[in-house]
């Protein structure tokens, strides 16, 4: 191991690995952490059409007998993208999330991050991810014993209430008797699921009432968009998700509207050709032709969504079988050189 790697394993560096990214003036633009989506290869995709500052795993779901698993991992240990590495776990035992959380700072993280967010009913159901955020007690005995364990940065990505966004008040009480390094409010209930309306007032209020730095996340698609968030909420950063399948370029836009600089969009060949790149990335060797056009289907929903003609794009898209007909169908909609703002 040189001696950067082990540098980057000290606690303190990597505590201060993400305090200096905060602190850096300009507001920190991390790639969401989205399960089956987010893995090195798409890391390594993102980076190249300009990337964000900060990378989230998905998720590493916490048993009493958990071992983490290899595929994520991988992304933390061969880190492709020059950038920070968050890991996110998942789940609500004690213990094994501490254990894990000690486990996984063994390798060059910037943070570990508490998933208390999820709306998927298998995990929630189970009082994890978004189901805890029913349980305040619980929340309270996790946050302290994940801030016991951690010996470098501590973070959490929450929703703003289970039900109703009312609930976010008590939950921001128990929150400011932690010392988090980074809070990350998607702000929406589990309840909303994904549902069309982000509820910025209370990523603000998270904002003003918290000693450490909030990012927004939320249906942020478009240099535009982000910089309605930032205004409307004071977030230190934001954290974007499907915005960033659908359009890759849009950490770039961003950051040049911040900067005043014009925001360029890509053409449809352009769009044409991350396609293509994506679909070289993100397809092993040796898988079935059929199941790597199937694995690309994943991607083209959220790609889909950003097109004129999406409803057309996606009927065709899901019927598809294989590699010839995929690319036969994004061809047909995405070879030509006008301006494409992919948004929904
Ligand atoms: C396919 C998919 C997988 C996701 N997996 C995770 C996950 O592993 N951990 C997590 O905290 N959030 C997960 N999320 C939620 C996103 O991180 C993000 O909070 C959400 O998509 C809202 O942001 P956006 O509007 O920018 O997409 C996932 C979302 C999607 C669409």
């Amino acid at each position: 191991m040189d001696q950067v790697e082990n540098l980057t394993l000290l606690p303190e560096v990597r505590c201060s690995a993400l305090r200096s990214l905060f602190q850096s003036g300009s507001p920190v633009l991390s790639l969401a952490p989205m399960q089956d989506i987010t893995d090195l290869p798409f890391w390594h995709l993102m980076s190249k059409y300009g990337g964000a500052d900060l990378y989230f795993t998905e998720f590493f779901r916490v048993t009493p007998h958990y071992v983490p698993e290899k595929n994520i991992l991988r992304s933390i240990i061969e880190n492709p993208t020059g950038r920070p590495a968050v890991a996110q776990i998942i789940g609500n035992d004690l213990d094994a999330m501490a254990r894990t959380a000690k486990a996984l700072e063994k390798h060059p993280v910037a943070a570990i991050d508490l998933n208390l967010g999820c709306p998927a009913p298998v995990v929630y159901r189970k009082c994890a991810g978004g189901g805890l955020l029913r349980d305040l007690p619980r929340v309270d005995a996790l946050l302290a014993a994940l801030r016991d364990a951690v010996e470098g940065a501590f973070t959490v990505k929450m929703r703003i209430g289970f039900e109703s966004p009312g609930e976010f008040d008590a939950l921001l009480e128990v929150f400011a008797k932690h010392r988090l390094d980074l809070l990350t409010v998607h702000g929406r209930t589990v309840a909303e699921k994904y549902g069309p309306h982000v509820h910025l007032d209370r990523i603000a209020q998270a904002v003003r009432s918290l000693p450490f730095p909030v990012q927004a996340n939320g249906n942020v698609v478009s240099a535009t968009s982000a910089v309605e968030t930032l205004a409307q909420t004071g977030a230190a950063g934001l954290m974007i998700g499907r915005g960033a399948i659908r359009n890759p370029w849009i950490f770039s836009q961003i950051r040049d509207r911040l900067a005043g600089r014009e925001v360029s969009l890509p053409t449809g060949r352009q769009v044409l050709d991350y396609v293509s790149d994506l679909y070289e990335a993100v397809c092993s060797p040796g898988v079935p032709e059929k199941a790597q056009v199937q694995k690309m289907k994943k991607y083209m929903n959220f790609l889909g969504e950003g097109l004129d003609d999406s409803v057309a794009f996606l009927y065709d898209i899901r019927r598809c079988a294989t590699r010839y007909e995929f690319f036969s169908i994004c061809s047909r909609h995405l070879d030509h050189g006008r301006a494409m703002p992919l948004q929904p």
